[in-house]
């Protein structure tokens, strides 16, 4: 058995059933360890290494989690094109519950979370003006399209820093900047998996409307855990599909991101 992938997946614990063959590789980082034990196998023709964000026992809540670890450990493993599906709320009354959301965009809104790995040993800007995958990007919207989800080809994907829920206030705020979804962890994963030069796309499932969206009353824990739970199946099925979509060759420019920027260390895997 190799420990060694090509795509990356972080996401709930409901994936682990996705992957043949697997192989479960503990790893440490210089971040220290990840979320949890990475779990190698193939799905489809494919390797893939599998992280769960929150932990097993879903031990991290989003402001916790070991977002550098989790980055390094799929990179050293060979991964360099990740795949992260996760639950979002939605800010616009005509995208409801059940819909999925390839985000072409981001905001920050998130504090405090350590966001790169170039904090030490000369000055590193890495572009970020778009931060997914187009690449990535494309399989995900016609992987779902050609099934019978609702897809929503782009949109920008608000990131706060929970573990609260936002207020009206907030909430209103970001649908009237035009945002579409609002969730809890695709910041820093993003830009941290485009300081390794990886290729990272998002695929976020909506569970409720946010608590401004006019047709919404307030979001709960539970409700967004139980809407979660109900559509497990899917979004697997759906994530092994898009995995098996995924291009070999990557053309993207993601593995330019750090193209003639000097780096204080060296990437690994
Ligand atoms: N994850 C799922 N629903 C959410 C919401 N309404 N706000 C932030 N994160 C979420």
């Amino acid at each position: 058995m190799v420990n060694r992938a090509d795509i990356g997946v972080i996401g709930g614990s409901g994936f682990y059933s996705l992957l043949d063959d697997a192989t479960e590789v503990e790893i440490t980082t210089p971040y220290g360890p990840p979320s949890d034990v990475v779990t190698v196998g193939r799905i489809g023709g494919r390797s893939v290494a599998f992280v769960p964000r929150h932990g097993r026992d879903h031990r991290f809540p989003p402001h916790r989690i070991p977002y550098r670890a989790n980055l390094w450990a799929l990179r050293s493993l060979g991964v360099r094109q990740v795949l992260a599906p996760s639950a979002v709320g939605s800010l616009r009354a005509e995208i409801g519950p059940g819909a999925l959301v390839v985000p072409d965009q981001l905001v920050d809104r998130t504090s405090g979370r350590v966001q790169t790995y170039y904090d030490a040993g000369g000055v590193v800007h890495v572009a970020f003006a778009d931060p997914y995958c187009p690449s990535g990007r494309t399989a995900a919207v016609s992987t779902a399209g050609s099934s019978d989800w609702e897809v929503v080809d782009g949109g920008t994907l608000v990131v706060i820093e929970g573990p609260r829920f936002s207020t009206r206030a907030e909430s209103r705020w970001f649908s009237g900047n035009g945002w579409s979804i609002v969730g809890m962890t695709g910041f820093p994963e993003a830009i941290l998996a485009r300081e390794l030069a990886l290729c990272y796309t998002t695929i976020s499932l909506v569970t409720d409307h946010d608590a401004g969206v006019e047709a919404g009353e307030g979001v709960t824990h539970e409700e967004v855990l139980s809407f979660f739970a109900t559509n497990v199946n899917r979004m697997r099925s759906l994530v092994g599909d898009v995995v098996a979509a995924l291009p070999e060759e990557r053309t993207c420019p993601c593995p330019n991101a750090l193209d003639g920027l000097k780096l204080p260390f060296d990437l690994p895997g």
